[in-house]
């Protein structure tokens, strides 16, 4: 799939040609989008809009087959009220429209929609992403696909260069959410500690970064006792991943991303029960797809001046004989102990080790993603996502990198008070706190492990990156949350 832009200066027709045009429509009066259909369809437009109840709602299309004329097909879609829109208006109406479209068999496509009063690059970005991640779907584990057609072009008209130039990053962005989204789709039998370290692997290979994959002994070695105490009880053995970007000159900053990797999560002894969503456990990687998902949009958009590590202390959380007991205590690979409370917060385990191993590369700033803590659903839902961090600075960058993704991000207090709900009689720190403010308390476990004075920051994404039906840009299933934001703040950091 192919975007351009392409300004226009009188009749449509006279600069597009192609079989589908989407054209947007304020509610009630229609706007710009308005002139445009009446100028294809003629007079009868109202008489259609009447009959078929097209009011304009945000979300609403309807298409009118034109056989013969050029375009063969003319999409309507409601845009909702003009003072609300903007630009996650436009993306939920691009997703829409392309939506339709594709069904329709659009081939060579073009959207009208009105992005007057938006930045043109934003708003060029914005639509394209919208599009080509709304028709994405994923029948790997299908035994016979469905016939999908997707347009070869898709023109976004009324946006000249300024808008073209905001499409540079469009589908470097996109390979890397798909990339998430698949790996958060494939199940726990596919998608193992091995096959992240493969898919690592891949990303080095295609694009030249480094990588290096730490076994059980190397981990053993480096103390990291938290760590492989989750991953001691399944049979699959873990692998610490770490992959590097390095810029073409010097790098004036360097970043650590590090995602959560259990590629299964059944809770261990403190297994998890009907309606704890066991069957669902495979996204517990969602983190490490998002970090490897940023790792390979970098690596094809190559920023200067800025170096980017990604760490995956990839395992499962499983039982058996040989797994941690509910009581067990375990050291980090900073020294401290840590009384094993509950077997079911291990991820907040995998990622103590991770951490301090982040700290060790000495990095401007630190940012985790991990499916860390039901309570985070139930504070923020399943479209946003709680943010952590001591660092006003790295908290704003983040908000606004959310905002230019359009991912959505809520900042969450680390209350010092609260601390002392991991208080353990018998080690330094219990891992688990009161239910109340659990999405608290596991941040809080989590700042225990980062160097003082060292800007990290911490999402939870836990309800963010699986959705049960088709929402926005979003198919019904994997997310990719998260990559938006990442190369996002990547991207605005290197320009910085
Ligand atoms: N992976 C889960 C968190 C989770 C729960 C993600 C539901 C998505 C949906 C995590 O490892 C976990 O089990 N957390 C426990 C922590 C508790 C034992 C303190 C939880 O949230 O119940
Ligand atoms: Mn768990
Ligand atoms: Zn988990």
């Amino acid at each position: 799939m192919e975007f351009r832009c392409l300004a226009v200066n009188g009749p449509v027709k006279e600069v597009w040609t192609g079989d589908t045009l989407v054209v947007g429509l304020f509610a009630p009066a229609g706007g710009s989008g308005r002139h445009l259909a009446e100028e294809l369809v003629g007079d009868g437009l109202e008489g259609v809009l009447h009959r078929r109840r097209f009011e304009a709602k945000p979300g609403q299309s309807i298409t009118l087959e034109r056989p013969g004329d050029a375009p063969a097909s003319l999409i309507l879609v409601g845009l909702g009220d003009p003072g609300e829109f903007g630009l996650d208006a436009l993306r939920q109406a691009s997703a829409a429209a392309a939506r339709t479209a594709a069904a329709a068999g659009a081939e060579e496509l073009a959207l009208w929609l009105p992005v007057e009063g938006l930045e043109p690059a934003a708003a060029a970005a914005a639509m394209a992403e919208a599009v080509r991640l709304g028709l994405y779907a994923d029948q790997r584990f299908k035994s016979e696909a469905e016939p999908q057609s997707l347009p070869s072009r898709v023109t976004l008209l009324g946006l000249g260069p300024e808008g073209e130039a905001g499409l540079a990053h469009v589908a470097a962005t996109c390979s890397g959410v798909e990339l998430a989204r698949r790996l958060v789709a494939a199940p726990p039998n596919k998608a193992t500690p091995q096959s992240l370290a493969e898919e690592a692997a891949a990303i080095a290979d295609a694009f030249g970064l480094e990588l290096k994959v730490l076994e059980r002994d190397d981990c053993e070695a480096l103390g990291m006792g938290a760590y492989l105490g989750v991953a001691q009880g399944s049979d699959l053995p873990p692998k610490f991943i770490h992959l590097t970007y390095r810029p073409a000159g010097a790098a004036t900053r360097r970043v650590v991303l590090v995602g959560k990797g259990l590629t299964f999560d059944s809770g261990g002894y403190n297994l998890k029960t009907a309606g704890s969503q066991i069957e669902m456990m495979k996204y517990d990687m969602g983190g490490s797809a998002a970090v490897l998902g940023a790792a390979r949009a970098i690596a094809e958009i190559r920023p200067a001046g800025l170096e980017v590590h990604v760490i995956v202390a990839s395992c499962e959380n499983m039982i058996s004989g040989g797994a941690i007991h509910p009581g067990d205590v375990l050291t980090a690979s900073n020294g401290k102990t840590i009384e094993i409370n509950n077997t079911d917060a291990e991820g907040r385990l995998t990622l103590a080790d991770a951490l301090v191993y982040a700290c060790g590369l000495e990095p401007d700033a630190i940012v985790d993603l991990a499916t860390l803590t039901g309570a985070c659903v139930i504070a923020l839902g399943e479209e946003i996502a709680g943010l952590w961090s001591p660092s006003d600075g790295l908290a704003e960058a983040l908000l606004a990198a959310g905002k230019a993704g359009g991912e959505d991000l809520w900042r969450m207090p680390l209350r010092g008070s609260y601390k002392t709900g991991l208080k353990s009689h018998i080690a330094d720190l219990k891992n688990t706190g009161p239910r109340p403010g659990g999405s608290i308390t596991a941040a809080l476990f989590l700042q225990d492990f980062v160097s003082k004075g060292l800007p990290w920051a911490h999402l939870d994404i836990a309800g963010t990156v699986w959705s049960d039906k088709a929402r926005g840009l979003d198919p019904a299933g994997a997310t990719g949350f998260g990559v938006r934001t990442l190369v996002a703040w990547l991207v605005a950091g290197a320009a910085a």
